[in-house]
């Protein structure tokens, strides 16, 4: 017996099966790619009450690095963070999200993308995160970085953008507005960024898929 499906369910699957087409076709040919207004909106306006219903107290300070090597430094980044686990109805529809386009993505590039992992961001006024990678060459452990903005207003004087360098030689840079919906995605490893200093709270989500490197004296990932 088929399922049925409502007009609504195939206009959404349409919607996000040409989304995942687009976000594809970017990777391949610049290496990253963006999208405003590519979040859902019901699964946008769903994690925005979701974070308007955090405690200060549910974030914790960010750090850089991993496990042995994790270490906090206000130097290099200031922002606020709070993983996403599962355990609620939205951070589950989060992250099935995600586990489509890194289905689509491995069909359609071989990317061979294992896992994912995910935070919400809070950058308060004055907070930033300067130029960096999110992986190192090598290293192979993040391969695809995503970063999804949950700002429903954001002005030139807000500060805050994102700055995707194309480069490390490069120096202007692409500045994208973290508003509501806008989603980017780039190869970890290729690409430096930065977080300008917001001057008004700024929301966002952070994501990585990384493959799996395991090897016999080494689970990664961890979990
Ligand atoms: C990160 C990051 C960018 C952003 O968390 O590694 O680069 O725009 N975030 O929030
Ligand atoms: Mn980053």
């Amino acid at each position: 017996m088929s399922t049925a499906q409502t007009p609504t369910d195939v206009s959404a699957s349409a919607y996000e099966e040409r989304l995942f087409e687009q976000i594809a076709s970017d990777l391949l040919t610049n290496g990253y790619s963006i999208c405003p207004g590519a979040l859902p909106n019901s699964l946008g306006s769903k994690i925005c009450e979701q974070l308007y219903g955090l405690e200060s107290t549910d974030f914790s300070a960010a750090g850089i690095g991993r496990q042995a090597q994790y270490m906090h430094n206000e130097f290099v980044r200031t922002d606020r963070i709070c993983w996403f686990t599962g355990e609620t109805p939205t951070g589950r529809h989060w992250l099935d999200w995600a586990e489509r386009l890194k289905e689509y993505l491995n069909r359609r590039l071989f990317m061979g993308l294992f896992s994912f992992e995910s935070h919400l961001a809070h950058y308060g006024p004055g907070d930033f995160y300067k130029r960096h990678y999110d992986a190192f060459r090598n290293q192979r452990s993040r391969i695809l970085s995503m970063v999804v903005y949950l700002n429903p207003s954001w002005g030139a004087e807000d500060g805050g953008e994102l700055v995707l360098y194309l480069n490390d030689a490069d120096k202007q840079g692409i500045k994208v507005t973290p508003l509501m919906g806008t989603m980017v995605l780039f190869l970890s490893e290729e690409f430096p960024h930065e977080v300008l200093p917001a001057r008004k709270d700024r929301y966002s989500i952070a994501g990585w898929y990384r493959i799996n490197s395991t090897t016999a004296e080494r689970v990664d990932p961890p979990r």
